[in-house]
């Protein structure tokens, strides 16, 4: 099996003011090697990904969007579609995220419609997965992360998954300051390898881990070889965080 690439995904969330991204992206731009094993890509509003991807052209920075639709294009009002983002030269969109499903409502099958219809378009995807406190607490992790990813594979092709990342990002760990443990984490990520697997047997998917990512907490987190990266939040809005996390990462493929 060919070694995996390791994957760095900052979320901006609903953060930043186009300004305040523009000058965040300099410093991570100034601060940032050229070149390294680790591939680097910043979610940021989709009101700044025009400025941001002409910023980042030429460094080994991709910008993407916080959500997509799956249609090329059509009546749907508040939505994007991959050829809006590729115009603006986003290379990829975060799809099911915890905010949208559980804030938002979106279900497991409007997740997978997004992410499938995105990638038949050949654009790149990161589709987030992950259990909620009470999901945990009652066993029902697996379950969840089954139910989660079975739309998905159901719809796509096996060459899909070279444009595909899973983020695993337990619901209960994002944003509050306690990240899953090193166990819990390479539990969820081999669930995730095997369903990934049961559906297309060739497949050696890349699993990253979200929430409350630190460059304190993640060389533990790094160090496991069930982690191909990891997709910050709090921690991707400071440069210099954002910099030791990547540092972690490009350590792990040492
Ligand atoms: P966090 O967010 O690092 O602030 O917990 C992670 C995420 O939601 O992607």
């Amino acid at each position: 099996m060919t070694a995996k690439p390791k994957v760095l995904i900052a979320n901006w969330k609903m953060n930043l003011g186009v300004t305040d991204s523009l000058d965040l992206a300099k410093e991570i731009k100034s601060l940032i090697p050229a070149s390294g094993k680790t591939k680097v890509r910043i979610s940021a509003s989709s009101l700044v990904l025009p400025e941001l991807a002409k910023l980042l052209r030429g460094t080994r920075i991709e910008v993407g969007a916080q959500n997509v639709h799956w249609a090329e294009s059509g009546a749907f009002t508040g939505e994007l579609s991959v050829n809006q983002l590729r115009e603006v030269g986003a290379t990829f969109a975060l799809v099911g995220h915890s905010e949208r499903r559980n804030i938002m409502n979106e279900s497991s099958d409007l997740c997978a419609k997004r992410a499938s219809g995105a990638l038949l378009q050949n654009f790149n995807i990161v589709f987030c997965i992950g259990e909620t406190l009470t999901e945990r607490q009652s066993n029902q992790t697996e379950q969840v992360l089954v139910s989660q990813l079975t739309p998905l594979l159901q719809t796509i092709k096996l060459d899909c998954l070279g444009r595909l990342v899973f983020a695993y990002e337990p619901v209960w760990a994002i944003g509050t300051g306690k990240a899953a443990s090193v166990m819990e984490i390479e539990h969820a990520h081999s669930t995730i390898a095997k369903v990934v697997s049961n559906h297309f047997k060739q497949a050696n998917p890349l699993i990253v881990y979200g929430g409350s990512i630190t460059p304190d907490n993640f060389s533990e987190i790094a160090g496991s070889t069930f982690v191909d990266g990891g997709l910050p939040g709090g921690a991707s809005l400071n440069a210099s965080k954002l910099l030791a996390i990547l540092n972690i990462l490009e350590k792990s493929t040492e």
